[in-house]
């Protein structure tokens, strides 16, 4: 079986013979920070209190020190099962060696990027972390729920034009951090947007990685929900405008009370839903959809404008001026148009009254 020392190794000699950078002195030298002694006493450490989450290749910990504050604890194991991906529109059979060595080199980004981003006060805090054989634990500033969470239990955020506001500013805040250092999230979602005190942080960095110009990106990327249209094409040289993509619709789901229009069930689906409800890419709008390679099979079956099906869907709903033109702006089909962060912060959605307010007031 693959260990993630090994697979460690051996990424560390390609990096090595790669040339390629700082991060990997500065990972290892964490990795040396561990002695395999140190690893049975991290629950030692940190006593577990409750299991906070569990996703593709871990589990989050509340646990508590000595000195009763409290912490996330994120722990990654090397998987041992084969995983066979269901996908209609791409069908692979991973096999563990491959999940061993997504799962490491998931938890090798997590790190180098969150380390990267840790200026921003709209990332969550990574205060330690440890990688052996086959495990590594993340340690990480508690924070009370998800953005998910919030939307489930605190409907009175759905009445205050405000509140929806300062989430969707500190949203934006923390991406325009990551993506002014060319680090794109890749994986933006409310089940990933952290609400601690009043403050809005960006987690879960394990499907992100640096934006290289000229270099093929990996697909699938983001859950299938807040995907970006260039991506269900399988256009792999996709940019930041994948992420306000996710923004447009989570911005979507706060504006109309936690009801996520593009809900589809599988890619066909999801996609369809776009046309339907952003437009159908056509020379005018996005001329270079036409050539990637999933669109003769995602053709849209309807003739839909660009943005009217959002207009329609935003009809009778109560939203603050420039709300629907700010989350078409998000939702532009062609990723060359869409608004990018700094361009959304100066919107005048979020520039008019109703201002954005404290999230505890
Ligand atoms: N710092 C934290 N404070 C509180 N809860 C957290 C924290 N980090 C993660 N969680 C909880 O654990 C869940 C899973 O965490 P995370 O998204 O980082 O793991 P993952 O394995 O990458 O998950 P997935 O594959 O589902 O995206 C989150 O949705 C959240 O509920
Ligand atoms: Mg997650």
């Amino acid at each position: 079986m693959y260990t993630f020392t090994d697979i460690h190794y051996k990424h560390q000699r390609k990096c090595i013979q790669e040339n390629s950078g700082k991060f990997h002195a500065d990972l290892e030298q964490g990795f040396r920070s561990l002695s395999l002694s140190v690893m049975p006493s991290i629950f030692k450490r940190y006593r577990k209190i409750k299991t906070l989450g569990s996703g593709s290749f871990g589990t989050v910990y509340l646990v508590e020190n000595a000195a009763h504050t409290l912490f996330a604890l994120k722990k990654i194991s090397s998987p041992k099962e084969e995983k066979i991906s269901s996908s209609p529109l791409s069908e692979e059979i991973s096999s563990p060696k491959d999940n061993a060595y997504d799962a490491f080199v998931a938890i090798e980004r997590e790190i180098k990027l969150l380390l990267r981003v840790q200026k921003c006060r709209h990332v969550v805090n990574l205060l330690k972390y440890w990688v052996d054989h086959n495990r590594a634990f993340l340690l990480m500033e508690y924070c009370e729920r998800t953005l998910r969470q919030v939307m489930r239990s605190n409907a009175d955020i759905f009445t205050s034009p405000s509140k929806i506001k300062c989430i969707i500013q500190q949203i934006l805040t923390g991406l325009k951090f990551c993506h002014n250092r060319f680090i794109l999230h890749r994986d933006l979602k409310p089940e990933n947007i952290l609400v601690h005190n009043g403050l809005v942080k960006l987690a879960d960095f394990g499907g992100g990685r640096f934006e290289h110009a000229d270099v093929e990106l990996t697909l699938p990327v983001t859950t299938l929900w807040y995907r970006a249209p260039e991506v269900l094409l399988q256009d792999t040289r996709y940019t930041q405008a994948i992420d306000m993509w996710s923004v447009g619709c989570i911005a979507v789901e706060l504006l109309r009370k936690g009801d996520n229009l593009m809900d589809g069930d599988d890619e066909l689906n999801q996609i369809q839903k776009i046309w339907k409800f952003c437009g159908a890419p056509t020379e005018d709008v996005w001329p270079e959809a036409l050539e990637l390679p999933n669109y003769k099979c995602c053709m849209p079956r309807n003739e839909y404008l660009e943005g009217r099906g959002l207009r329609l869907a935003f009809e009778k709903c109560d939203v603050p001026y420039g709300a629907v033109a700010f989350v078409c702006r998000l939702l532009r089909l062609a990723p060359s148009k869409r608004i990018d962060c700094k361009g959304a912060l100066g919107h005048k959605y979020m520039t008019r009254d109703p201002l954005p307010c404290h999230l505890l007031r």
